[in-house]
């Protein structure tokens, strides 16, 4: 199975791609769905054909689904949250209230991983196309099976003394419900599809995350930070869509500086996002609506090329831990025996490598750390940062001033 997610910032055409793909996927005869995990879905409008909270049928080989969080709750969460409401109420908090805590941040969002999850195990799809919401909304999703597996270990933690007092003070009155062992059963069963999930989006021979972006400057901003996240997480950044490109030649005073800003604007998102593949779209005389509208789409991103094809297995970023330091990698296939200067300004590294210049937002986590060093490995450069320890040891001393710009060697 096949799993590509479109992610970028609000309005640049996420839906659009997401719905040519999937269309084009099913010409080819792939058995395709279209997920929307959005909750202001347009994927139906975009389409033109009614979608909901069901898997729907489009047409011969596609099928369409928009997660619907009501539905989720009812269904999916029922015995989880039942527990959980019960529970905070046993501990004063009032029941409307109880109710809400119980919803924990991302649980709808969650049902959508678990849907990739099931069409997995089932073999129900060749490509799951996933549209998603803009980029903050949608990091928080794809980050959410790391921080769901703390939540869950915590929450085992907690219901584990619970029933450790239960077992103590047997016999006496007892005013904190137990759980049943349906609800240990579906939180144990919980953790076990997360593993799975998180291994299947994670997997860069099943996964690619595609960034949409238009180019103009603060769509290009925000995807940079997105771009140096998703890597951060594991995933594999594997193209970049370039949509509603001004076509050139179009002699009109009022496009001029329009299209010389343009110019700079794509110059930077090469710069930027270097080697990515790129695929490209202009912006078209009419709103992109319905399905001969989403094919020309398609023509004008894919050609004739089966766009549900792995165009790429290796993010251009990684950070990780090693021997207690941070350290970012960045493939770098042309740095040879050239000089390269590092600087860090505020949250942003900049690579200059001869004429070659390099600005990489960094994750929140490396933006008060001190750069220790850099060093070529293969075709990877690893800029080390002090790692958690270095760092909380220095923090203590240093306080939260810092150099506004670095350099190393
Ligand atoms: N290349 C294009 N040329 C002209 N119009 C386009 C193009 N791509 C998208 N549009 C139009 O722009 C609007 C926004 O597109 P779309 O809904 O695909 O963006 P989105 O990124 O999914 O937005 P949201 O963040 O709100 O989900 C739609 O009306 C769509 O038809
Ligand atoms: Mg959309």
């Amino acid at each position: 199975m096949r799993v590509i997610i479109y992610t970028g910032k609000g309005g640049v055409g996420k839906t659009s791609v997401a719905a040519a793909t999937a269309l084009r996927s099913a010409s080819l005869g792939h058995r395709t769905i279209v997920v929307s995990t959005d909750s202001a879905h347009s994927l139906s409008d975009s389409l033109e054909v009614p979608l909901s909270g069901k898997i729907e049928r489009i047409r011969k080989n596609l099928d369409g689904l928009e997660v619907d969080i009501q539905l989720e709750l009812e269904t999916r969460w029922k015995e989880i949250q039942a527990y959980l409401s019960d529970f905070l109420a046993s501990q004063g908090m009032d029941g409307v209230t109880a109710k809400e805590m119980a919803v924990f941040p991302g649980m709808e969002l969650m049902s959508a991983l678990f849907y990739v999850e099931e069409f997995h195990k089932s073999d129900s799809y060749d490509v799951v196309i996933i549209d998603t919401a803009p980029t903050a909304d949608t990091l928080r999703l794809l980050s959410f099976p790391d921080i769901a597996s703390w939540y869950f270990d915590h929450l085992f933690h907690m219901v584990r003394n619970v029933l450790k007092i239960a077992r103590v003070t047997i016999g006496k009155m007892v005013s904190t419900p137990l759980p049943s062992d349906k609800f240990l059963e579906d939180l144990e069963n919980l953790r076990e599809r997360l593993r799975y999930v998180r291994d299947l989006l994670t997997d860069p021979e099943i996964t690619s995350v595609r960034l949409v972006v238009n180019p103009e400057k603060m769509v290009i901003t925000e995807t940079q930070r997105a771009y140096t996240y998703l890597c951060m997480y594991g995933y594999t950044v594997e193209s970049l869509v370039i949509n509603r490109i001004i076509p050139e030649g179009l002699s009109d005073v009022y496009f001029d500086g329009k299209l010389k800003e343009q110019k700079e604007h794509l110059d930077t998102i090469e710069s930027i996002f270097a080697p990515l593949k790129t695929f490209k779209a202009s912006l078209m005389p009419r709103e992109v609506l319905g399905g001969k509208s989403l094919e020309s789409l398609a023509i004008q991103l894919f050609g004739d090329d089966d766009p549900t094809q792995v165009y790429s297995v290796e993010s251009p970023m990684r950070v990780y831990e090693e021997d207690g330091a941070s350290v970012f990698a960045i493939k770098m296939p042309f740095v040879m025996d050239q000089k390269l200067e590092l600087y860090t300004r505020k949250d942003v590294l900049t690579l200059q490598l001869g004429a070659f210049k390099k600005s990489i937002v960094l994750p929140y986590a490396l933006t008060n750390k001190e750069i220790l060093g850099a060093d070529l490995d293969g075709p990877w450069l690893k800029v080390r940062f002090e790692g958690e320890e270095i760092g909380r040891k220095k923090g203590r001393k240093r306080g939260r001033g810092r150099k506004a710009s670095r350099k190393a060697h």
